[in-house]
């Protein structure tokens, strides 16, 4: 990745000094690449040719313009997963939510804004499935002259889990569309595009960290899987957590950290150990009964410098079972926000809605029961029992020029029918839902409690849900059905984590708050890509304040539909 120019702002003040904002510019060019993994040739879309994609470094609060060519022959969006891009949905990505498609050959300058985020982002696609290879990681620095809140790491290393199909996925992902059933799973799962050599032919590839007895490492950690949360952890060493979602956390200390597709990680690894080679690793966390899965490990190597003999084999890490739901929500129920005096919380405690959102996996009958779900059906899923619908022209052009029948705006602030939402055995007809595009629409500086409950109607899952535009704090969650009476009283607003995506514990629940301080259109969606394809998602509009500063940004030229 070049930059191919950097175009400076000046402001004259005071006549004498003179303030200076770089604002750094990208070329993204999406193409497709031969890339060989498993002593398989694919061809698989790209950034600039690279697998996985380039790195942005920037500092908090810069600007940066993408110029996004797309050379391929697939329709194709860009999403920079967890900046608010305050005022300017226009460039946040997702596809029929914010724009249309960049069809081949076409191109789209996007904008991205940093505010608040420091620490560790992503972007990656947000079309089809393109997102499984199309991404790449957001590296957030301090502002100059600030520095991290905790020592000075010596090396900052990128670890991106990544998952890797033999077929092209496009062709997974159509042939799920036409059988209806599960999406064929996966080859691999990778370190850094790697998958290591736990897998056939897969060895000479590994990433190999090198490190120096003594220092300390900074990982930044990114879920980039396309359809499963993972364990990691690295043998011997132990992890300490600083940061998740650009947004610092208490440090605590853990032998593993669970990781949802969609969420970022920051961790420091002090290299104290007896100087060897030792595995890092990742699996799936899959929660799913009865549910084939990818259960492969992908590998990485910590190799110490300097003279010695290693073991004949390196130590391996102790990853929880596959379906150890404890050692999944136990990690997650430690984040806490820093809330030091230069991080403050600002969790919003007079709430103006209060929402409670229903996430189902369902069933469409299909004709004879010819599809590849459970019993014949269509798999299918749902939030408050709605089937998202894409629409065909982008919710946001609809909205901004008031263009009717796109959308509709009575998204259910409660779920249309009240039942034990975690019961075995809940019956047939609970399972299909409506399907619809329907939105919520708030007033600017509406302040938000939204309670996700997941359901057990087709089968129970893990969802880790998402929310574009926004980082919300988690003040709460727990297993089972939520007590409306008793589950507040437990809710954590002293230091609750900041997130952009938190998984919603299996057959439990999760609160998040947020202020709707960002006027746009912001897509909100479970972070398994087949969920999000089965209709998992739904849209809040943010209307306008009233001060200058609290309305849309003007519209750039937005590819057209
Ligand atoms: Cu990481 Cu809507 O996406
Ligand atoms: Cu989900």
């Amino acid at each position: 990745m070049k930059v191919f120019s950097l175009q400076v702002f000046c402001i004259i003040l005071h006549a004498v000094i003179l303030h200076c904002h770089a604002q750094a510019r990208y070329t993204f060019v999406v193409e497709e690449t031969p890339y060989t993994r498993l002593c398989n040739d694919n061809t698989i879309l790209t950034v600039n040719g690279q697998f996985p994609g380039p790195t942005l470094y920037v500092n908090k609060g810069d600007t940066i313009i993408v110029d996004v060519i797309n050379n391929a022959n697939y329709n194709i969006t860009l999403h920079w997963h967890g900046v608010s891009q305050p005022r300017n949905p226009w460039s946040d990505g997702p596809e029929w939510i914010t724009q249309c498609p960049i069809q081949p050959g076409a191109n789209f300058t996007q904008t991205i804004i940093f505010s608040n985020e420091e620490g560790t982002l992503w972007w990656h696609a947000h079309s089809d499935w393109a997102r499984a290879t199309v991404h790449g990681i957001v590296v957030i620095y301090p502002e100059n002259g600030n520095s991290y809140p905790f020592p000075k790491p010596d090396v900052e290393v990128p670890i991106i889990l990544g998952e890797w199909w033999k077929s092209n996925i496009y062709d997974v992902y159509d042939e799920s569309l036409r059988t209806g059933g599960d999406p064929n799973i996966s080859d691999a799962y990778m370190i850094n595009g790697q998958p290591g050599d736990l897998y056939p032919c897969s060895s000479p590839g590994t990433f190999m960290l090198n490190v120096d007895y003594g220092l300390t490492y900074l990982l930044r950690i990114i879920n980039a899987v396309v359809q499963d949360i993972h364990f990691f952890a690295v043998a011997n060493h132990s992890l300490t957590v600083v940061g998740s979602d650009a947004s610092y956390t208490k440090p605590f200390t853990s032998d593993y950290i669970t990781i949802s597709p969609g969420q970022t990680i920051d961790v420091l690894l002090y290299a104290d150990q007896k100087p060897d080679y030792y595995y890092m690793a990742a699996k799936t966390y899959a929660s799913v009964f009865n549910a084939s899965f990818d259960n492969t490990t992908t590998t990485a190597i910590i190799q110490y410098n300097g003279n010695y003999t290693p073991s004949s084999t390196p130590s391996f890490p102790n990853l929880p079972f596959y379906n150890d739901t404890n050692a999944s929500v136990n990690f997650t129920g430690r984040l806490r926000s820093l809330a030091d005096v230069n991080h403050p919380v600002d969790v919003p405690t007079n709430i103006t809605h209060e929402f409670f959102y229903t996430l189902s996996v369902n069933a469409f009958p299909c004709p004879n029961s010819s599809c590849a779900g459970i019993n014949g059906t269509r798999l299918s899923s749902s939030v408050n029992n709605i089937s998202f619908v894409y629409p065909s022209i982008d919710i946001l052009e609809a909205y901004y020029n008031s263009i009717n029948g796109v959308f509709g705006t009575q998204f259910p602030d409660f779920p249309p029918l009240v039942f034990n939402y975690t019961a075995q055995n809940l019956p047939l007809e609970f399972e299909i839902p409506r399907r619809a595009t329907e939105v919520r629409v708030l007033d600017y500086n509406s302040t938000i409690e939204l309670v996700f409950q997941g359901t057990n109607l087709l089968a129970g899952a893990d969802h880790p849900m998402h929310l574009h535009g926004f980082s919300f704090y988690v003040v709460g969650w727990g297993l089972g059905n939520f007590d409306k009476d008793k589950d507040p009283l437990n809710y954590n607003l002293v230091d609750p984590p900041l997130q952009n995506t938190i998984a919603v514990p299996i057959n439990g629940w999760t609160t998040i708050r947020f202020k709707a301080n960002n006027p746009g259109v912001w897509f909100m969606h479970c972070h398994l890509d087949r969920h999000m394809s089965w209709g998992m998602n739904t849209v809040f509009i943010v209307r306008n304040g009233n001060a200058s500063n609290a309305r849309l940004l003007p519209p750039p030229s937005m590819p057209p539909c």
